[in-house]
């Protein structure tokens, strides 16, 4: 039993999203798990969506029961318009609307940019921009038919994307993943203008080097942590959590008047590293 994310939250504010349904794609593991696991520690009913994993879905849907939260597991590839859609309708059947959407679901396939075929392209760009596109929408939709609900937020409705360093970054090797968070960058800003007469709150968190399966390479053996520190002026790779207390915040009223901006969760790896010994 895994009660460790109830003590996640700084001065445990468990009851910062109270009573708010929320929907956090791509969250049967890493960031996206801890994400859930973070909403659901603060009072949220969360849907954990995931695209193939069911048992891993269903062993995060767990945890947080048996910390008292409450959560179901939704399948659905987000890329899919049929799939998304389903999955919105599942989840008003079962809490009735939705407050939070945070975008995480996101893949990397990488090549040098001379040898990326089509569908490495395509697969990412599908994932992690059309796919956060789709999901925005119907939120954004169901945001705008209920309005405001004053006793659970100040906000009609909340959306977090998760980018990353490199919709900064340039990164050689990964540029359909590159592209895909330089666009979710504009499509988060693009959103936050155009909602915000309605009083949703559309902001985006960019991870720098998290420990996860994503990029186990860059950190399972000492050498290649080292190597990695050497990107990130705080000196730790980041945890999961780092970046689910973020999203807990920027979910909830706290964060109230930030709207249509990044907040980098990287441990300064945007600070130019090398310029520390240069120049
Ligand atoms: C990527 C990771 C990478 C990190 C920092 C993330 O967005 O998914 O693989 O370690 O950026 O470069």
């Amino acid at each position: 039993m895994d009660n460790s994310f109830r003590d996640d939250l700084p001065g445990r504010k468990r009851d910062l999203l109270h009573d708010q349904a929320a929907l956090v794609t791509g969250a049967s593991s890493g960031i996206g798990e801890a994400i859930a696991k973070a909403l659901a520690g603060a009072g949220a009913r969360v849907v954990v969506n995931f695209s193939s994993n069911e048992e891993a879905a269903n062993g995060v849907v767990q945890d947080i029961r048996n910390g008292g939260g409450e959560a179901i597991a939704l399948r659905a590839n987000v890329s899919k318009e049929d799939q998304v859609l389903a999955m919105f309708e599942a989840m008003f059947k079962e809490y009735g609307t939705i407050d939070i959407l945070v975008n995480n679901a996101g893949v990397q396939k990488d090549a040098k940019f001379t040898d990326m075929t089509l569908t490495q392209w395509q697969l990412v760009l599908d994932i992690n921009l059309t796919g956060q596109f789709l999901c925005a929408r119907e939120a954004a939709k169901e945001f705008i038919r209920r309005g405001l609900v004053p006793e659970r937020s100040l906000a009609a409705g909340k959306i977090i994307c998760i980018s990353s360093v490199h919709e900064t970054i340039p990164w050689a090797g990964h540029i359909n993943y590159a592209a895909s968070k330089g666009g979710i960058m504009m499509m988060m800003k693009t959103m936050a203008q155009e909602l915000a007469p309605y009083k949703i709150r559309v902001n985006s968190i960019a991870p720098g080097a998290i420990k996860t399966r994503i990029n186990r390479g860059a950190w399972e053996t000492p050498e290649a942590e080292a190597k990695l520190l050497e990107l990130i002026p705080y000196k730790r790779v980041g945890e999961t959590r780092d970046i689910g207390a973020v999203a807990v915040w920027l979910a909830s009223d706290e964060s109230d008047y930030v709207n249509g901006t990044t907040i980098f969760v990287d441990g300064g790896m945007l600070l130019y590293p090398a310029f520390a010994r240069g120049g």
